[in-house]
């Protein structure tokens, strides 16, 4: 049996080291280890060993399986290793890697971003309101009654039942103001429309921030201090801001706000509307909440309002506001 046991390993050492896949060490596996193998048929025998010699034979074969078990576990660990290196050599780590694109944000939403976290750092909170808007919160509220003029050049899109697209974000101040009592300091930025023919500088939809400040005793100077700051943040300090006397319904005084900086050419350019909240738009919001809170006589407020594509375009140099909704690559990739 010692004799029979020790041809066994040497034959199966010899044999499993030489496999060169795991297909022939599997066979070499079956053939001693397997349930006809060759080992096992020795164990088999034991049945006829005598019992004082049981306890030497029977450590004899455990040292014989465990031999074999482990020259089939590093044959199969060396193979392994073996096929590893073999995949890696043809691996060239030299050859550039697979990059996927990443796009950028578009320049309109990276515009509108610089000026909400401007405003924000001046305690402005972000308002919002529906791009459906009825004709009180667009027109009425802000002072602008069915047979005003200034409705002829917010001509815009209305439904069958009287409701229309804002043609400005200034209904969102009617909005604010109904439901929050003063002091409020919000801008509200989104979507406009208007009924324009779309060419180089006009879009039926286009982009408006609008701003609103109401508390005691809120003066003029409080409304330059703050767009002046706003416009110098995004055009650099050293733009020239003027404010010439204008009109709209909803402010009284009322301003255009004219910029000139060297980044934008040096010209004046018209970018916002502003004033101080007219008596009227108070009125209107304190007969609709039913209460005195916005009495014009205790508070009083500016607003402002501009289009952020006309700033995208003066501050990126666009020559034509349709290439900020085309969705061209080669126009967006810039920014
Ligand atoms: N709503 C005006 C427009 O669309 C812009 C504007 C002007 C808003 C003056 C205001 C303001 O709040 O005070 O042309």
């Amino acid at each position: 049996m010692h004799q029979q046991a020790e041809t066994l390993r040497t034959e199966a050492l010899a044999l499993i080291a030489a496999a060169t896949d795991s297909a022939s060490l599997e066979a070499a596996r079956v053939k001693y280890l397997g349930k006809s193998g060759a080992i096992t048929a020795l164990s088999e025998g034991m049945r006829n060993v005598a019992k004082e010699d049981r306890p030497a034979i029977g450590k004899l074969l455990n040292d014989l399986r465990a031999a074999v078990t482990g020259a089939l576990e590093e044959s199969q660990q060396r193979l392994l290793e073996a096929a590893d290196a073999a995949a890696v050599s043809t691996l060239d780590l030299s050859l550039p890697g697979t990059f996927p694109a990443s796009g950028t944000l578009h320049p309109l939403t990276q515009l509108m971003d610089r000026a909400v976290q401007c405003f924000r750092r001046m305690g402005f909170a972000i308002a919002d309101g529906p791009d459906i808007e009825t004709e009180w919160h667009c027109f009425d509220a802000l002072n602008t009654p069915p047979d005003h003029p200034a409705r002829n050049e917010q001509d815009t899109f209305y439904l069958p039942d009287g409701r229309l697209l804002r043609s400005h974000t200034s209904s969102v101040q009617i909005r604010v103001m109904e439901t929050t009592p003063p002091p409020v300091r919000i801008i509200a930025p989104g979507a406009a429309y208007r009924r324009d023919e779309v060419d180089a500088t006009h879009l039926a939809q286009f982009t408006q921030m609008e701003g609103l400040y109401v508390a005691e005793n809120v003066t003029l100077a409080d409304l330059k201090g703050t767009l002046e700051f706003f416009f110098r943040e995004l055009f650099g300090s050293g733009t020239d801001i003027q404010f010439r006397p204008h009109f709209f319904p909803f402010t009284e005084p009322s301003y255009e706000i004219d910029i000139r900086a060297a980044a934008l050419g040096g010209e004046w350019m018209e970018l916002a509307g502003c004033g101080m909240v007219d008596p009227a738009v108070f009125e209107a919001v304190c007969k609709q909440r039913g209460d005195r809170v916005y009495d014009p006589d205790k508070v009083s407020g500016f607003a402002f309002g501009f289009g952020l594509e006309r700033l995208a375009m003066n501050l990126s140099r666009i020559p034509d506001i349709r290439m900020l909704v085309e969705n061209d690559l080669r126009f967006l990739n810039q920014f």
